[in-house]
């Protein structure tokens, strides 16, 4: 027999720690350096401009990465809540571990790994055939050179908006994995409706906002007790 009652709407920021048991590195761990590469000569407006080859070459081989990892325990359990809950996902994460857990409302705020835009047309993005193909500032599709589908710092975050409308539906607001310091993506929570119950996985929180409620475990651990917890209130 099937409900017609609505599900709750739950909405779930993620972070780079959700992918870190998937075996991909988290940012701020490491004193600022990204896989051995400074953050800002690798992401951002600036180094783009300074060394659009070095660029290429770091996202090729984060895609290539990718290509040989797989989702976690925590991806899979926020697919299979999608049975209980309306569920969306909002991730500041480029990597495809979301989608390829199976979630089905993926917005991602930073970009996508797996994809390519032209440089003369923001608007047209490409997906690459696959986790090894590599691109240079030689590269042309339909004619078009192109650059990977990442926000830089020091750019707009064209998704802020449509998150921010995602945050302010949440019946339950979940945060997984962030450390909470990048903005605008940290100011998500801003949008929540008051009276709305906040959860934050992380088992490193660097600072914790007031009344939320903390479960302080690594993505995977802390999204099964998660899921108990919220499987009891419906
Ligand atoms: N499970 C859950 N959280 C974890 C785990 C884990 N196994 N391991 C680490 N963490 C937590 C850390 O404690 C930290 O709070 O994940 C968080 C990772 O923080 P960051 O590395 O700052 O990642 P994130 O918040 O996603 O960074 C935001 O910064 O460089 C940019 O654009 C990039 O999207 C990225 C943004």
């Amino acid at each position: 027999m099937t409900s017609n009652k609505k599900k709750p709407r739950l909405v779930v920021s993620t972070g780079a720690g959700i992918s870190a048991e998937s075996g991909i590195k988290t940012f701020r761990d490491a004193d600022g350096l990204w896989e051995n590469y400074p953050v800002m000569d690798v992401a951002s407006a600036d180094g783009f401009r300074r060394n659009p080859a070095l660029i290429h070459q770091f996202y090729n081989e984060r895609r290539r990465q990718l290509g040989t990892v797989r989702p976690n325990r925590a991806h899979e359990i926020l697919h299979e809540l999608e049975e209980h809950f309306d569920v969306c996902v909002i991730t500041q994460n480029v990597d495809d571990l979301h989608e390829r857990a199976g979630s089905t409302e993926v917005v991602h705020l930073h970009g996508e790994l797996t994809k390519v835009r032209a440089l003369d047309n923001p608007d047209l993005t490409y997906r690459l055939e696959s986790y090894d193909t590599a691109t240079t500032p030689e590269t042309r599709i339909d004619g078009h050179r192109v650059r990977p589908h990442i926000v830089f710092f020091q750019e707009a975050v064209p998704m802020f908006e449509p998150a921010t409308q995602l945050a302010a539906e949440a019946d339950i607001f979940v945060i997984v994995g962030t450390s909470l310091v990048v903005y605008p993506a940290a100011a998500l929570l801003n949008y929540v409706r008051r009276g709305v119950p906040v959860y934050y996985i992380d088992p490193n929180p660097s600072k914790v906002p007031d009344g939320v409620i903390v479960i302080r475990e690594k993505a995977t651990e802390g999204m099964a007790r998660l899921a108990e917890i919220l499987l009891k209130k419906i």
